[in-house]
């Protein structure tokens, strides 16, 4: 069965799909992104993800490419057609396409919507949550603007490289005091001695992960005491646990950073409690 990509419109096979050389997502990294996880024929926190593609596009100036249950129902669709259970899909949107010229395009310029879907191994998730990842520490070196969540993620994929070739999957990201802001592609949480869950406030320098704002309800449903305020790197090191969330994977524990391990060098308790009760808090849609 081959692989179909929603396009501007069309549904057309992934080996095939195009945008236009002047869409400024390409030229310009002009538009916005969402991944959303499905799992079990269920697409996992899809309201809560349309209200911050909502809150980026509203950030950018960007329109919607069409109203917000016409794309919910292209969403499913573009499921229905992959045959995804488990995966997730991916959904972006730009300014759309005009000639190269850093100023916005005319009024009425149409947004490009592109969504593709993929199904994955949940066995694989479960063999990185029975070892625990490694990561790495790096200096933030991006924009003002992380809470959107934009497709400029350049510095990202550095960092993540920077991270494969430490022998690391995640690179953390530090700011100017050397304190914790998320991962290149996940938020960043540790639990302390009294087993307190410690996460950095999302007003401002960090994304507000989807993941990251269900799990603080998870983790009120498990009587855990939550408290989002700044941590440091020498604190994350010396911590019980600490662990990464991202809708790609729920939450992963990290068994040791920059070489040093976390507690024991095993994944820890908690972690594997949150993400046991994940779905039972989590809004789940039926593809
Ligand atoms: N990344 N922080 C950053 C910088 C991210 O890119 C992501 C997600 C998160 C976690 O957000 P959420 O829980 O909503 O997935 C935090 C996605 C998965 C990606 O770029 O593939």
């Amino acid at each position: 069965m081959p692989r179909i990509a929603y396009v501007n419109g069309r549904y057309v096979t992934h080996s095939s799909a195009m945008v236009h050389i002047e869409d400024r997502g390409y030229q310009f990294a002009d538009g916005v992104y969402e991944v959303c996880e499905i799992r079990h024929g269920y697409i996992v926190d899809l309201t809560r993800h349309l209200n911050r593609l909502d809150r980026s596009l509203g950030e950018l100036r960007i329109a919607w490419p069409m109203s917000r249950n016409a794309l919910t129902q292209v969403i499913r669709e573009t499921l229905r057609r992959n045959r995804v259970r488990n995966g997730l899909f991916y959904m972006q949107v730009t300014r759309g396409v005009a000639r190269r010229d850093h100023v916005f395009p005319a009024e009425g310029t149409l947004p490009s919507l592109v969504i593709t879907a993929k199904s994955t191994d949940p066995s694989i998730i479960a063999k990185k949550n029975a070892t625990g990842i490694k990561a790495i520490t790096v200096p933030d070196n991006r924009w003002d603007r992380v809470d959107i969540k934009s497709v400029g993620l350049l510095p990202n994929a550095m960092a993540r490289q920077q991270a494969k070739e430490a022998g690391a999957q995640e690179a953390i990201y530090v700011d100017a005091k050397g304190m914790v802001k998320e991962g290149a592609a996940t938020n960043v949480w540790m639990v302390d001695r009294g087993g307190t869950l410690i996460t950095r406030p999302a007003e401002h320098g960090i994304l507000r992960g989807i993941t990251r704002t269900t799990l603080i309800d998870v983790g009120a449903k498990l009587g855990l005491t939550i408290e989002e305020r700044e941590f440091s790197v020498a604190e994350m090191l010396a911590a019980r646990e600490v662990f990464i969330t991202a809708a790609t994977s729920i939450c992963f524990p990290v068994v040791a950073i920059d070489g040093q391990s976390i507690a024991n060098g095993h994944p820890g308790s908690i972690s594997q409690k949150i993400r046991e009760a994940f779905f039972d808090v989590a809004e789940k849609i039926a593809i």
